[in-house]
């Protein structure tokens, strides 16, 4: 089931963080990465299911993580939020001294005081190696992390099982591959791939494309019972390889929740792109 424009869209949370961040007069509005519809989609999304505990995948500065603390303290209720980043430094060319997540942790102190709820920042690890620590009830996910193959094809099936009944998924950069004419996109690969109810709301015409570049899914019951079609996405070629450590972590962790057929495909994908690495890089 697709639901076309479904998500009301609310760019006022954007607005709101810039103004109070550019008062502080350190060009630190510049830091909000995401662009005026996609953080309105992601508003909005918020607003409309006002989720109470919140999971963030790819942090960079930490944009992401004060808008959407913007939308969860203005809702003012009770929440639980947690943001996941591989690097504890911020890999943007002329920043490696800021932390990841610096400009969160700083809209938390100078902007927000006191919260209605929590937010921990759990940074130089991969999701499966802090979701036990999370723990289940997730009922938000934005996944945005490297857009590329493997990328965040492998985390929703690592955080499939932590996700509460209903839980929604935002995926960031469902087009990007269109708007910069390379990669294969996880994000993107992900969107068709799961079985689930889908959002996404046109652009207006000011941008390149009517379809937009972030999107949405509510998981339902079909959700896991199609979850083969998300493990066999990872079957076409991979944009780059994930360390050995990692591509073991995963499988670990889908050997926990998965069939064995599923974890087979897993591996198959694994060495047939392992193949294909090996292969390129001997013809250097
Ligand atoms: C596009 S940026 C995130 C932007 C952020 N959401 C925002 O809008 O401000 C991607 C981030 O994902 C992180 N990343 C890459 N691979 C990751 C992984 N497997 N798990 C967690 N974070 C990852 C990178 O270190 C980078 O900081």
């Amino acid at each position: 089931m697709i639901r076309l424009n479904a998500i009301p869209l609310d760019y006022e949370p954007r607005n709101k963080i810039i103004s109070e961040l550019s008062k502080h007069g350190r060009g630190l509005e510049n830091f909000i990465l995401m662009s005026e519809f996609d953080s309105a989609f992601l508003c909005g999304a918020l607003k409309t299911f006002r989720p109470k505990k919140i999971l963030e995948i790819g942090v960079a500065a930490g944009g992401s993580t004060a808008i959407i603390l913007q939308v969860l303290e203005e809702i003012g209720a009770p929440y639980e939020m947690h943001s996941i980043d591989l690097s504890d430094i911020l890999l943007i060319e002329g920043y490696t001294n800021y932390s990841s997540g610096f400009l969160g942790t700083f809209a938390k102190e100078k902007i927000f005081g006191n919260l209605h709820g929590t937010h921990k920042l759990h940074l130089g690890k991969i999701l499966p190696q802090v979701i036990d620590e999370i723990g289940g009830g997730i009922d938000f996910v934005i996944l945005d992390t490297v857009h590329s193959l493997p990328g965040e094809v492998l985390d929703f099936p690592a955080v499939l099982p932590y996700l509460a009944d209903n839980a929604v998924i935002v995926l960031h950069d469902v087009s990007l591959h269109q708007l910069r004419q390379d990669k294969c996109n996880a994000t993107g690969v992900l969107f068709g791939a799961v079985t689930a109810e889908k959002f996404l709301n046109f652009q207006p015409e000011k941008y390149l494309f009517r379809y937009p570049n972030i999107a949405a899914f509510r998981v339902n019951e079909q959700t896991a019972a199609n979850i083969e079609n998300v493990f066999l996405a990872l079957m076409l070629s991979w944009d780059y390889w994930p360390t050995d450590e990692q591509v073991k972590i995963y499988r670990e962790h889908y050997r926990r929740f998965y069939s064995d057929a599923l974890v087979e495909i897993f591996q198959d994908a694994v060495d047939m792109n392992a193949y294909n690495f090996a292969k390129a890089r001997n013809n250097d």
